[in-house]
């Protein structure tokens, strides 16, 4: 059977990854009535949301982005609004650090197939509202093209001291247009530039060609009611997905300022991870990647198992309506409103 939206009901206690309680409760506002909350419909629309690589964006953009940020966080002075910054942050805190539980087990969103589509809804919710707290329909998020080489560092826009997109518990690395090493998972390599961007390249290769020939391996494995969580993770999941997260949060057991140790606080940990801004960004190339791996053909098509595509989350959209959304419901993202500028995919070419 598939996974049903989680039962906010009975939402608890989240646990830092590697670590204590999370010491606030990150479950969101609950509904009036839980076992009625209606299923989504796509919204028509008349145009598509660009979502634009985070490289080639001009500063207008950045500042409607900036903007939209600054209001997100304001409506954090009310903890419970469903729209505010650490609300919408604490959504992947709840799906991710055991807040929920699907029958005796605890619910667990990552390392299984519900990967890719669980992030395309968040980010699909997480969009729209900022579009609609700047009233521009037409907003669209931009991506991290870390597999690209014009795209390889930190975007400078979350990079300003002061600004709504700045977050300052990450890794001093990830400062100053520092390439990126998408195999990072704590140990820093002393290379040069080229020869990290081409490291780069060939992971990228291995990970979207190689290593993910079929479904299965791209996606991850089944995910079903009353499965153990984390069955196992796809290919992009694993590198770069994961190596990007660590990259860029605090290293752990370091001093975040305030005398607590850090858990890789903001972008390593699940639970606080979305408290970066750049998350959203990292996650909309994951996103894109999806749509490029389908590009690629052969196998590579959507998964077509029936408790994959009827598996279910829980979202409140930018009216602050609940609604629950399957699966299926996401696999086109033009069919929801939004596509990718394009970029070229120099990895096509890295085979090593
Ligand atoms: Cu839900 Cu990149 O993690």
């Amino acid at each position: 059977a598939p996974v049903p939206p989680p039962n906010l009901n009975s939402c608890g206690t989240a646990t830092i990854t590697d670590g204590p309680a999370v010491p606030y409760s990150c479950c969101p506002p609950k509904p009036d009535d839980m076992d009625s909350v209606p299923y989504y419909k796509i919204p028509r629309m008349s145009k598509l949301r660009k979502r634009p690589a985070a490289q080639n964006v001009t500063e207008e953009y950045i500042a409607k982005y900036q903007l939209a940020t600054s209001k997100m966080k304001e409506l954090d002075k009310d903890q419970l609004d469903p729209l505010g910054f650490k609300q919408q942050a604490n959504i992947h805190c709840a799906y991710c650090n055991d807040a929920y539980t699907m029958g005796d087990k605890k619910l667990q969103v990552h390392e299984s197939w519900l990967f890719f589509p669980f992030h395309r809804w968040y980010l699909y919710f997480y969009e729209r509202i900022l579009g609609s707290l700047i009233d521009d329909p037409t907003f669209a998020l931009p991506y991290w093209n870390w597999d690209n080489p014009s795209g390889m560092r930190l975007p400078y826009m979350f990079d300003v001291e002061g600004s709504s997109l700045y977050d300052a518990r990450r890794n001093p690395h990830v400062r100053n247009g520092t390439i990126i090493d998408l195999g990072f998972f704590g140990d820093e390599v002393k290379t040069n530039e080229l020869q990290m961007i081409t490291n780069n390249l060939i992971l990228m290769y291995r990970q979207m060609i190689t290593n993910a020939p079929c479904p299965l391996l791209f996606f991850g494995e089944p995910y079903r009611f009353g499965s153990n969580p984390e069955p196992g993770m796809g290919t992009i999941e694993n590198i770069p997905h994961n190596p990007v997260h660590i990259w860029t949060g605090t290293v752990r057991g370091t001093d975040l300022g305030n005398g607590a140790k850090s858990y890789g606080e903001d972008m390593g940990n699940f639970y606080s991870t979305a408290l970066d801004p750049v998350f959203f960004c990292h996650h909309a190339n994951v996103d894109r990647l999806w749509n490029e791996w389908k590009a690629l053909g052969g196998k590579r098509r959507d998964l077509r198992d029936k408790d994959w595509l009827n598996s279910e989350f829980f979202f409140y959209d930018e009216n602050r309506d609940p609604w629950r959304v399957k699966v299926r419901d996401c696999l086109d993202s033009k069919k929801m409103g939004y596509d990718y500028e394009p970029t070229a995919t120099p990895w096509r070419n890295f085979k090593p």
